[in-house]
């Protein structure tokens, strides 16, 4: 086991933006069953000839029983429940405005901050690490870095959901090269990506942002205080889980494939997934992946006293806790949020740790692990250190 004073940094606060507008999943699928219908009558001279495949509809008890998905948190309810549209509605903001990711960010953000009672002049950098960024660029973390009146430095960084898991390691580093504190922020805006017309996945994802504030381990703890006592990562190329969005869709235009796409233009842009496979193969990876790295550090995986792990599905969460400790983790040890929040990408564990550790002993050691899109896998063993 390494000494408590063997960590370089700690995590001391955390922050959590949830949007103001929930959709249960009897909304969601009235929304997209009343879409199946319409569509099925407009072609039902098609379908009846057998030259169009019926649509079929969408099932509450079939969402709740394969992802254990309740609800989820959005940034624009009556836009996605609209079936003229079945997106989001976002307007665009003008240069000068703070933009949506940032905004979220910045609330996130600025939770933590007051936890911790730090101003921008605390702070020596920010990270935005996300799924999805709003634009190329200036970088998100740029823009969040004005907001909130930080001197030094901003980048953004993208390992899909893992992309927190990741942050926290990075933020270490520079820790570790002379920074005295990094913020890491993770706005997630995951209903623009998803394709609420697709049966498979029009129930998997939710909007939230989460901040994590790291500091030098060298100082007393001024409050609360998690050592982070390693972090590991794995990538490992798959075309599981991908999205097509990018600076070159719109020079695909009259090039073949891309002409074909339906008349939303950006649907074959959207996040896809084969999902049984990502299942079958992402369990043993990242459950392989916390395993040696807890025995790395010193830890035996039964004396974890938590698991804040990505919110993808719960069967998965349950198959990986498994795999580490040979058996199976209740709520306790493996808390669950994606029944309120869905799938909420690179948020979701810092929302699980966020909401799920008030109740731990100075000692107690967690985890927290990110995994997702690449496919990639981040963990980060942190002890309550105050
Ligand atoms: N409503 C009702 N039935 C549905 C449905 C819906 N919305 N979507 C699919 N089905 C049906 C399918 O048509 C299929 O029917 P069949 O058996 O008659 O062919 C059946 O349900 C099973 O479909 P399948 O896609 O195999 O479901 P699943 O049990 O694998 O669960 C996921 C789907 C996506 C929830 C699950 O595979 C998963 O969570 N995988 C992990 C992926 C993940 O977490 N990705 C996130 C990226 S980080």
């Amino acid at each position: 086991m390494p000494e408590s004073n063997a960590a370089d940094a700690r995590i001391i606060a955390t922050g959590l933006y949830t949007p103001p507008h929930s959709i249960s999943n009897d909304e969601l699928v009235a929304a997209f069953n009343a879409y199946v219908d319409r569509f099925n009558a407009a072609h039902a001279d098609d379908i009846a000839a057998g030259a169009l495949e019926p649509l079929q509809p969408s099932s509450t008890e079939f969402i709740e029983k394969a992802s254990g998905i309740k609800s989820r948190f959005v940034v624009d309810k009556a836009g996605i429940l609209d079936i003229e549209r079945m997106a989001p509605r976002i307007p665009a903001r003008a240069d000068d405005e703070l933009s949506l990711l940032a905004e979220i960010a910045v609330i996130a953000a600025r939770e933590a901050m007051r936890t911790a009672d730090l101003s921008g002049d605390d702070l020596d950098g920010v990270i935005c690490a996300a799924s999805n960024m709003q634009r190329a660029y200036p970088a998100m973390a740029v823009e969040i870095q004005d907001a909130l009146g930080v001197e030094g430095f901003a980048f953004d960084m993208n390992v899909a959901c893992a992309s927190a898991a990741f942050g926290i390691e990075t933020g270490l580093g520079l820790i570790r090269t002379g920074a005295r504190r990094i913020l890491m922020v993770n706005p997630e805006i995951c209903s623009a990506h998803l394709n609420f017309r697709d049966r498979d996945s029009h129930f998997i994802f939710g909007d939230v942002a989460t901040a994590v504030i790291l500091e030098r381990a060298d100082g007393a703890p001024r409050g609360e205080a998690w050592d982070i006592l390693g972090t590991r990562m794995k990538t490992k190329f798959s075309n599981n889980i991908r999205n097509n969005f990018g600076f070159m869709n719109h020079c695909e235009r009259d090039t073949g494939a891309a002409a074909d796409a339906q008349d939303d233009p950006f649907t074959d842009k959207l996040f896809k997934q084969e999902g049984r496979k990502v299942f079958k193969e992402v369990v043993p990876l990242v459950g392989d992946l916390i395993a040696n790295h807890l025995e790395d550090v010193g830890v035996a995986a039964g004396d974890v006293r938590r698991f804040w792990l990505h919110q993808a599905n719960l069967a998965m969460n349950e198959f990986i806790a498994r795999r580490v400790l040979g058996r199976d983790a209740d709520q306790d040890q493996a808390p669950v949020v994606l029944d309120n929040y869905a799938n909420t990408s690179s948020a979701g564990s810092i929302i699980a740790f966020h909401r799920h550790r008030a109740d731990l002993s100075i000692g107690d050691i967690g985890v927290i692990c990110g995994f997702g899109a690449g496919y990639s896998a981040g963990s980060v063993i942190v002890r309550k250190a105050a």
